[in-house]
């Protein structure tokens, strides 16, 4: 059950231009917390604008220093509102909210598939599967528009077997899309599944490759939400159903984690 907490920031961190690193005490969201799940923050002052909370992955928690991390990049009033948090201030949450991606022993060997802001809560999946599993072989892709905005580099380069940067313009690791990166191993890696998280075409055509490849494949969309609970129609997606053509469901609270042969890609 989500609950409402009001928690004190450790931390902020302007990690590359208008992206802020954020680590918060909350014994709560530490322990709870699983890979793909996210709080939503409150990010209105007195004025009320903007009126609603903000859906913000959860990147890390730390079990034992009872912290967690989330990451922002600027894009509004309400993301502009959180970058001006500062270390010791409350911060209004909602947690633990949505599902999560299956992280089973029986995978020894996954792919990582992340583009943008969706690079985030791949990070805590990664870390979680290290934990369950020294022998793990992790391999990550992560894409970029530019050099500026390549971010976590370190910290996903320590948790991973191998890792592969691509950016738009080349100005960082290969140039073009993350996906010809995924392409390119796959022949060689005998995945077991692959996760990914980011745009929607990047995440398309990496349910297109696992598909063709016969691997399971896991996607976490990213959505605008209002309520996060469920309690709104504004997060819907379309998924097939077994005895119906499809269903729509609510990101928020069936997802944001789904199996990428259920989802329905619309154009
Ligand atoms: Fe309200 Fe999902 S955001 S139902």
């Amino acid at each position: 059950m989500p609950k409402m907490l009001l928690e004190e920031i450790k931390s902020v961190e302007e990690i590359a231009k208008g992206i802020f690193k954020f680590s918060v005490f909350s014994d709560y969201v530490s322990k709870n917390a699983k890979p793909g799940q996210f709080v939503n923050i409150k990010c209105n002052d007195d004025s009320y604008v903007p009126l609603l909370r903000r859906p913000i992955s959860i990147m890390n928690v730390d079990r034992e220093k009872g912290t967690f991390d989330f990451v922002i990049q600027v894009k509004g009033i309400g993301t502009e509102n959180i970058s001006k948090m500062n270390a010791r201030d409350k911060i209004d949450i909602m947690a633990c909210l949505g599902n999560s991606f299956e992280i089973s022993e029986s995978y020894k060997n996954i792919a990582v598939v992340g583009g943008g802001i969706g690079i985030f809560p791949l990070l805590f999946l990664i870390n979680d599967f290290n934990e369950l599993n020294k022998n793990i072989k992790i391999d990550t892709f992560l894409g970029f528009r530019n050099k500026d905005l390549v971010v976590l580099e370190n910290e996903f380069k320590s948790a991973s077997g191998n890792l592969f940067i691509a950016t738009d313009d080349g100005s960082y690791g290969h140039k073009g899309l993350v996906t010809e990166l995924l392409i390119k191993e796959i022949g060689e890696s005998d995945y077991d599944i692959i996760y990914t998280c980011g745009p929607l075409p990047m995440i398309r055509k990496v349910a297109l490759i696992a598909a063709n490849n016969n691997i399971k494949c896991q996607v976490s969309l990213e959505q605008r939400m209002g309520c996060g609970i469920g309690a709104c129609l504004v997060c819907v997606c379309n998924i097939k159903s077994n005895d119906k053509a499809h269903e729509y469901k609510h990101v928020c609270k069936d997802g944001p984690v789904f199996w990428a042969d259920k989802i329905v890609f619309e154009d």
